[in-house]
């Protein structure tokens, strides 16, 4: 499973580039806006930190304004992944950008037929919200295996299984028993995902065994 960081804070994402693990970065209007900085300028330098697709959202919401959004981020680098949402047209919009060769992640999506229909319109990644979806008490994971399984009957479709709302170390677990794609991760829970008790607990005897050998020898 691919892993992408789901923040516009750059500094985070240096930081776990830096571990080697990451494959992409996802961000959206929201992510943005906390970073405090110019949207454009934010992807730009995610581009330059990691070298896989980095989604941006665009926030028209007719087809036309969609395109008219996503020609100037897609140009930015061609790792850009435009982000559209996960209405008509934001169908509209996938339709053509694929059919431009332009990557898209459509996004919002909350049910298995939202996903068809966006691997019918040739999107590259489609964004499974789990977190909001077990927020009023649904269950966010059997969406994942709901997708994986529709998109298996159907080889001919390419669209990628991109786990969003992602909102804690077990989520990501179950993605990848499912088989999703791709996770999208907060930075907090990647360090919850890196850490084990008995990992540092093992660390500190080892160390501990060193120390004493060489102070015996
Ligand atoms: O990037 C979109 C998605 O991951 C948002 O997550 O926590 O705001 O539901 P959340």
């Amino acid at each position: 499973m691919q892993i992408f960081l789901d923040t516009a804070e750059v500094e985070d994402i240096r930081t776990y580039a830096a571990w080697g693990v990451v494959d992409g970065v996802t961000t959206n209007p929201s992510l943005i806006a906390k970073s405090g900085r110019v949207f454009e300028e934010v992807i730009e330098e995610i581009c330059s930190i990691v070298d896989g697709p980095i989604s941006a959202e665009v926030t028209a919401l007719d087809a036309e304004g969609m395109l008219a959004q996503a020609e100037p981020l897609a140009a930015i680098h061609p790792n850009v992944t435009i982000k559209v949402p996960l209405i008509p047209e934001g169908l509209k919009a996938t339709k053509v950008l694929s059919g431009r060769g332009i990557k898209t992640n459509v996004t919002l999506c909350f049910s298995a037929n939202q996903a068809l229909l966006a691997a019918k319109a040739g999107a590259t990644y489609v964004s499974p919200f789990i977190g909001r979806l077990d927020d009023r008490g649904e269950l966010g994971m059997q969406l994942i295996e709901d997708i994986v399984q529709t998109y298996r009957n159907y080889p001919e479709f390419s669209t990628q299984v991109l786990v969003a709302s992602v909102r804690n170390a077990d989520h990501v677990r179950q993605a990848a028993l499912l088989g999703a794609d791709v996770s999208t991760i907060p930075p907090k829970i990647m360090d919850k995902m890196v850490k084990h008790d008995l990992t540092d607990k093992g660390l500190a005897a080892f160390l501990k065994d060193w120390e004493s050998a060489k102070t015996a020898s």
